[in-house]
């Protein structure tokens, strides 16, 4: 098939929006479509919190059988997302109908404090129980064991929040490095500004010898370093 076999509804002589197809037509590259931000609907939460469970470990699942810890996990999970599904700013990635990214944001820190301290203290005493007790095995017990550590450290020696607002950015595998997590940066921004606050603050996870240039280029500062094995 040549160029001129094209479909005469689309004039050979001008720039079309179709590849020419067929065994002498050149190839083209396609520029791979945009994963898309919108806020999330009610429909989405499912989806968000399967994302949340094959993310939990630092961007990866729990590896293993979590036997044992499924109702301590389903708490943990509840804590990190229910604030923000109920009463928070929820934005969604999606690419091919399906979601592959979010960001939970919070643009009351005080509200959420005073909430999240209750919820997570009764999550602590309620895993640290099936560890102690060895209800919780295996993978699972150890990801209790390290997260319930990293927490402890970040609560004796983090600072206080740096602004009034925050944010969890997460990306399924597929979405990561396509800079998705800029065009979520830059909604967070916006929702801020719009909110009348002066910032927010987030966590990200860096990898041993990587920097943290990007993060300043897009008009962060550092105000806290932990190592960490758990957070996301
Ligand atoms: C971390 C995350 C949000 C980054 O978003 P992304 O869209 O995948 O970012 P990209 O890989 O396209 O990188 C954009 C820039 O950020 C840098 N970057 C990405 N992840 C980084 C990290 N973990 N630490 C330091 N820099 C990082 C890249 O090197 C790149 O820098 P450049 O502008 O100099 O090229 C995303 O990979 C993710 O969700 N990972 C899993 C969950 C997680 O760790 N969340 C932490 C945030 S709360």
């Amino acid at each position: 098939m040549s160029e001129r076999s094209v479909p005469s509804t689309i004039a050979a002589d001008r720039p079309t929006d179709r590849p020419t197809v067929g065994p002498t037509a050149p190839s083209v590259d396609l520029p791979t479509p945009r994963p898309r931000l919108r806020p999330a609907r009610p429909t989405d939460h499912l989806a968000i919190r399967a994302l949340f469970r094959t993310t939990i470990l630092a961007g990866d699942p729990l590896p293993g059988s979590v036997l044992g810890a499924r109702d301590c996990l389903a708490r943990y999970e509840r804590l990190c997302l229910d604030a923000y599904l109920s009463d928070g700013l929820v934005i969604v990635v999606e690419d091919d109908d399906a979601i592959v990214g979010y960001l939970l944001g919070c643009l009351d820190e005080q509200a959420h404090r005073r909430h999240q301290t209750r919820q997570a203290l009764g999550w602590v005493v309620h895993a640290g129980l099936g560890v102690a007790t060895g209800r919780i095995r295996g993978d699972a017990r150890r990801f209790v064991r390290l997260r319930i550590h990293d927490g402890w450290v970040a609560w004796r020696r983090g600072p206080r929040p740096p602004f009034p607002a925050h944010a969890h950015i997460n990306l399924a595998r597929s979405a990561r490095a396509r800079r998705v997590g800029f065009d979520l940066v830059a909604a967070m921004d916006a929702a801020v500004a719009a909110a009348g606050l002066p910032g927010w603050y987030g966590e990200v996870t860096v990898p041993a010898g990587r920097s943290l240039a990007a993060a300043a280029r897009a008009g962060a500062s550092v105000v806290h370093r932990q190592p960490n094995r758990t957070f996301t």
